[in-house]
């Protein structure tokens, strides 16, 4: 009996935070400015792997936020390379090292990175029905760009994950998709396999949280229609 009450407990928490979490981070997102496009000088900006150059007099928008994180981010998967001499520029943003690109690592726009918070959290991203787990070391610089820092190039797009090789070999993607590809990922360090988990997160879909006190804990959430509330 008490083991019921605590995993009753347990799913309420998870469906607690679960739904709390969609409100965080969920300010709309406009660009921050933008930047006149610079030419590279002679051999700067390494167009390998599909990476861009500027362009001299073409304006670039920046942006230093990115649309809310969610358990489902939609976002584009580009390549990056994080070994010294690769398209990725200088070492990474997170902590200033080089690394090999047979580690899952990826990269995130300026927003998603969010002020370095989210620096060697351990991301899911979910793409060709499967997941892998990256460390996310380095920033995809949404705010800045054209300048020697950045290898010449543009200002990343605020929906980037770039990721190394290793991330697109275990996600099975085909080698010409390396580079642009429609993705989701998460917060989240496991795929979403445990019942609780599932049942948690499909909740914090459909549910409206509703927390009531009279005297004792008591949160009611409201559910395609019925209503589960538990008294504490
Ligand atoms: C481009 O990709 C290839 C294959 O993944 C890699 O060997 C090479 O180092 C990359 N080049 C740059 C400049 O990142
Ligand atoms: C992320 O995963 C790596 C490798 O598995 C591990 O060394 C690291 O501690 C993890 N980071 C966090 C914040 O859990």
């Amino acid at each position: 009996m008490k083991k019921q009450v605590r995993s009753n407990i347990f799913i309420l928490i998870t469906l607690f935070l679960g739904s709390n979490h969609l409100g965080v981070e969920a300010q709309p997102c406009k660009p921050s400015g933008w930047l006149r496009g610079r030419e590279p000088p002679p051999k700067k900006c390494n167009p390998e792997n599909d990476s861009e150059c500027c362009i001299e007099g073409r304006p670039c928008t920046t942006y230093k936020c990115s649309t809310p994180v969610s358990h489902r981010t939609k976002a584009k998967l580009t390549l990056n390379s994080f070994e010294k001499g690769g398209d990725g520029g200088g070492p990474s943003e997170c902590d200033k090292n080089y690394h090999s690109d047979n580690t899952p690592l990826v990269a995130l726009s300026t927003g998603w990175l969010n002020r370095r918070h989210r620096c060697f959290e351990n991301i899911t991203i979910y793409a060709n029905r499967r997941s892998v787990m990256a460390m996310v070391v380095d920033e995809c610089d949404s705010a800045k760009g054209c300048d020697p820092a950045h290898d010449y190039q543009p200002p990343c797009p605020n929906n980037v994950v770039d990721a190394s090789e290793a991330v697109q070999k275990a996600l099975g993607v085909p080698r010409h998709d390396w580079g642009e590809l429609d993705i989701y990922w998460s917060d989240e360090r496991v795929p979403l396999q445990e019942p609780l988990a599932l049942l948690g997160f499909f909740t914090s879909m459909v549910c409206q949280k509703m927390i009531v006190c009279v005297g004792y804990i008591s949160i009611s959430f409201s559910c395609l229609g019925f209503t589960l509330t538990y008294y504490g």
